[in-house]
């Protein structure tokens, strides 16, 4: 399973980039946005930025929702560096432009996926990967892993080739919970990845062992 950071922080990004874990990069307009990258040369030189960091795909959203501005967009950001990876949201035009920019060799991460039915026709679409986002279902009260399933169920029966990204992790949980469910990538904040390292044992066990190997070690 692939790790991606889900944050525009270039700090955050080098952190996780710095444990040798991390395999690529999703953005999306809110964490840009976070990140007070406004203007359109500031976002692309930002993207450009993100790409020179990391050795993975990074995840560019398009802001345009109609289908001409959503491909001119897209070969746009496609055009900034080879990692990039035009982020289309779930719509009937953004179904369309992730078709276009497919036939264009250009990859695709079809956004703000919800259900299974979106998400066949992500893959029927060719996007490289579909983001159905985990926290979020969960926050209405359903049961966001519950999609990952039927979805890794669904894409092994019918060999689609589209990679299923479990997006909007919130905690460590759900990443443990992402790949039992057959989910390709994680992308996760910071705080998720880092969180999978704690365990009050290790802690206690670490302690342990560094007394026993100073009191062995006294007067030596
Ligand atoms: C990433 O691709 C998504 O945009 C992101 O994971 C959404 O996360 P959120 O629901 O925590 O905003």
């Amino acid at each position: 399973m692939k790790f991606f950071i889900d944050t525009a922080n270039l700090d955050q990004i080098k952190e996780a980039m710095d444990l040798g874990i991390l395999d690529g990069v999703t953005t999306n307009p809110s964490l840009m946005a976070k990140e007070g990258i406004v203007g359109v040369d500031n976002v692309m030189n930002h993207y450009t930025a993100i790409c020179e960091l990391v050795d993975g795909d990074v995840s560019a959203e398009v802001i345009a929702t109609d289908f001409e501005g959503m491909i001119k967009e897209g070969e746009m950001l496609a055009d900034l560096h080879p990692n990039i990876v035009v982020k289309i949201p779930m719509t009937i035009p953004g179904i369309k432009a992730i078709s276009y920019l497919t036939q264009q060799d250009i990859k695709t991460n079809c956004t703000l996926v919800f259900s299974s039915g979106q998400a066949i026709l992500a893959a029927k679409a060719g996007a490289t990967y579909v983001s159905p986002f985990i926290g979020r279902i969960d926050d209405i009260g359903w049961d966001g892993m519950e999609l990952i399933n039927e979805i890794a169920e669904i894409y092994a029966m019918q060999d689609f080739d589209t990679e299923i990204l479990a997006a909007s992790i919130r905690n460590p949980k759900h990443i443990i919970d992402a790949a039992l469910s057959g989910a390709d990538v994680v992308t996760c904040p910071l705080d998720a990845i880092l969180g999978l390292a704690k365990h009050p044992l290790t802690d206690i066990g670490l302690e342990k062992f560094l007394a026993d190997h100073k009191k062995a070690n006294q007067g030596h």
